[in-house]
């Protein structure tokens, strides 16, 4: 059960969202060490969903060390078929049988360097969402992308072919992470405005596709280049309700720091 805002303290329905993308690093004994430990400084957090994404090896293990407490595990990808002759791929029900309530889907990694499109990444949603498990899809410009003015474009065709054939309940459910290719593991990161730019443009067209009530439930958070101290001032803009943190969460201080950051700082 994902955690809920509570109405009457918060200005938004959505809590803060953040999430630990492992990428491929961590063995399992490397992870379990790492939960156990950031299990313990996360343990008062209750007005954050707090998310670890290990590699595949470390799933089971890692959600066996945070079961029962506040901190829940995603897969960092899935294959939409239920089963089959489909060599390196795992399914939605693999995942969640292993303790995943959430996965990723198409982050730019995958689409640069495995093939990764947004027919693929639509698949891999729709499938997600019919094991019960949330999707956190990831979209973002290219620098050239930028510089030739096509963010927005190019932000519309993946939410278009990403999002295609999904209901308004089911698009409520998805957590959308717009990470910019170019601040991702470069030091680089967007700017609160930038990031806010860009988000509010996601929820704008989201409520022209699935309506209001969808695009005011969706979680839209921001990957690339998040620390602890550019957490607070990215969280604070109205549509930036999270982060998806690559590097800076492979260390746990600093990951709990960014997850402490990012408390109530909407209230
Ligand atoms: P960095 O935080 O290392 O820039 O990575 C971001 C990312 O790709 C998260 O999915």
């Amino acid at each position: 059960m994902r955690p809920q805002a509570d109405p009457i303290l918060m200005t938004t329905m959505r809590l803060p969202f953040i999430a630990a993308n492992w990428k491929m690093f961590k063995t399992v004994h490397e992870a379990v060490v790492y939960a156990k430990e950031f299990r313990g400084a996360v343990k008062d957090v209750d007005d954050v969903e707090i998310v670890l994404a290990p590699p595949f090896t470390a799933l089971h293990a890692v959600a066996e060390a945070v079961r029962n407490t506040n901190v829940g595990v995603a897969g960092q990808n899935l294959h939409w078929e239920r089963e089959g002759a489909f060599t390196g791929e795992i399914s939605a029900a693999m995942l969640t049988e292993a303790g995943a309530e959430y996965v990723i889907i198409g982050h730019s990694e995958r689409r640069t360097y495995f093939g990764e499109t947004d027919d693929t990444v639509n698949r891999r949603t729709l499938a997600a969402l019919t094991a019960g498990l949330t999707p956190i899809v990831c979209i973002g410009e290219t620098l050239d992308e930028r510089d030739a003015g096509q963010t927005l474009d190019v932000l519309d065709r993946q939410i278009k072919g990403g999002l295609d054939h999904l209901t308004a309940t089911q698009a409520a459910l998805l957590v959308i992470a717009y990470e910019p290719v170019w601040a991702i593991g470069t030091g680089r990161n967007a700017s609160p405005e930038q990031a806010e730019d860009a988000h509010a443009h996601i929820r704008t067209r989201l409520r022209q596709w699935f309506g209001a009530e969808a695009a005011e439930q969706c979680h839209i958070i921001y990957g690339g280049s998040v620390k602890p101290g550019n957490i607070a001032e990215l969280v604070v803009q109205l549509d930036v309700d999270g982060a998806l943190v690559g590097g800076a969460s492979l260390d746990l201080r600093a990951f709990a720091e960014i997850v402490s950051k990012s408390r109530r700082a909407k209230v």
